[in-house]
């Protein structure tokens, strides 16, 4: 009775089914798996919210309902300011960057035309792409040689190798999640010249941009896309500005003047059909975007903290090694082999929320693989959780691991 696309495996995964168990039982748990900047304690996005809302409560023409659906004209023209190279016409807001790729994949591609995602990554492009019939290919990022620069490089040759006459679009992730690491700007250029010879759009998620300490971000994307291809930035106040129950997001156009009109039209059409955004939220976000300085700074003094204490921690373990990153909220974890074999991930994990309650994620969820040779597991976390708790966390999951590493196999 099903469609054959919804055919998904719902059931639950062990450390979901453990996790489930120990709450069940009243035993606590940390999740270092949670990325949801609402539990993190913060106060600079509660602030911004209160004093937006407020301020949208006295703003008579919020109380109406005249829906534009590219999205309220204030709210796309305080959205390009934030993006070099964006103009105010060429930006379509989305009800979240999930529902922007939806989208996208909507007026770029038709079911079995194929779209190629990074790898490793974040779980859920793919779905998004499989939902609309897609077929996904992956192009690998090449993880930092030891000792040189902190950066994922984009295996090109793979990814020129993997395209074919049903190819529609290169997804990049800048930063990537959960790796920290920016498309490098040869990389662009890279990723730009294989647009325009092969006509393929560009994807860039810029979710994380502002997440950098001060890495060396190359600047917005949009900006001399002029001559080609078409590019599509997303982002949203769900990273940008740690308000993800704002459920706003937004997709950027550049490219040139006859295609990016024809995108953002076809985009206007889609988004005509579900009206999903609110455009009483959208008011806000010219005086939310007004406040991101704060957020920014607030959001960037946590994760660098919880960055260091994590690296600290890490340096003194004697198994287990935490990857450079340049921004973004998460940080992987390497841990060293046991007897010349990589560590199983999901025994690591549920060892460890066994033996001090603390949740962190598999490294296989986001397809890392230790690099050729070297054998090793990872751990994936987010860096978003209060000081004081993320703390006493990675004291007792890193003694946890080093206790897996002294336990005798069976
Ligand atoms: C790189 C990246 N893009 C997009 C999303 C989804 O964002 P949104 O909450 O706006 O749908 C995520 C979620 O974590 C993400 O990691």
């Amino acid at each position: 009775m099903f469609a054959r696309r919804a055919a998904w495996d719902l059931t639950p995964n062990p450390l979901a089914e453990r996790v489930a168990a120990r709450r069940r039982l009243g035993l606590p748990v940390l999740d270092l798996a949670d990325a949801n900047p609402t539990r993190a304690g913060l106060a600079a996005p509660a602030e911004a919210l209160a004093l937006a809302l407020g301020e949208l409560a006295r703003d008579a023409r919020a109380l109406g309902y005249d829906p534009d659906p590219r999205g309220d004209p204030a709210a796309r023209a305080a959205i390009a300011a934030c993006h070099p190279g964006a103009a105010p016409d060429a930006v379509v807001l989305t009800a979240g960057t999930s529902e922007g790729y939806a989208h996208l994949f909507r007026i770029l591609a038709d079911p079995g035309d194929r779209v190629h995602l990074p790898t490793p990554g974040y779980p859920l492009f793919e779905h998004l792409a499989e939902l609309e019939g897609l077929e996904v290919s992956r192009y690998p990022l090449l993880p930092p040689a030891p000792g040189g620069a902190a950066r994922w490089r984009i295996d090109l040759g793979a990814l020129a190798d993997s395209l074919s006459p049903r190819s529609r679009a290169v997804l990049a992730i800048h930063p990537h999640n959960p790796t920290g690491s920016f498309v490098d700007p040869e990389d662009w250029a890279a990723l730009r010249a294989l647009g325009r010879s092969r006509g393929l759009a560009l994807v860039s998620d810029e979710v994380f941009a502002e997440s950098g300490q001060g890495g060396p971000a190359p600047a917005g994307a949009l900006a001399g896309a002029r001559e080609g291809p078409l590019h599509f930035l997303l982002s949203g106040a769900s990273k940008l500005l740690a308000l993800p129950q704002l459920k706003l997001a937004w997709i950027a156009v550049g490219g040139p003047d006859r295609e990016r009109a024809e995108a953002v039209a076809r985009l206007e059409f889609v988004a005509d059909a579900f009206l999903s955004v609110s455009p009483l939220l959208a008011r806000a976000l010219p005086r939310l975007l007004a406040q991101r300085a704060g957020i920014r700074s607030e959001l960037a003094a946590r994760v660098a903290g919880n960055r260091a204490r994590l690296g600290a921690a890490a340096a003194a373990s004697r198994s287990v090694q935490c990857l450079p990153a340049e921004a973004g909220w998460a940080a992987i974890l390497r841990v060293a082999p046991r007897d010349g074999a990589a560590p199983d991930e999901e025994a690591l994990a549920l060892a460890i929320l066994d033996r001090c309650g603390v949740l962190v994620q598999p490294g296989f969820l986001f397809d890392l693989e230790a690099p050729p040779g070297r054998p090793a597991a990872h751990l994936v976390l987010s860096l978003l959780a209060e000081p004081e708790g993320f703390g006493a966390a990675v004291e007792d999951l890193l003694e946890a691991v080093e206790a897996c590493a002294e336990t005798p196999r069976d």
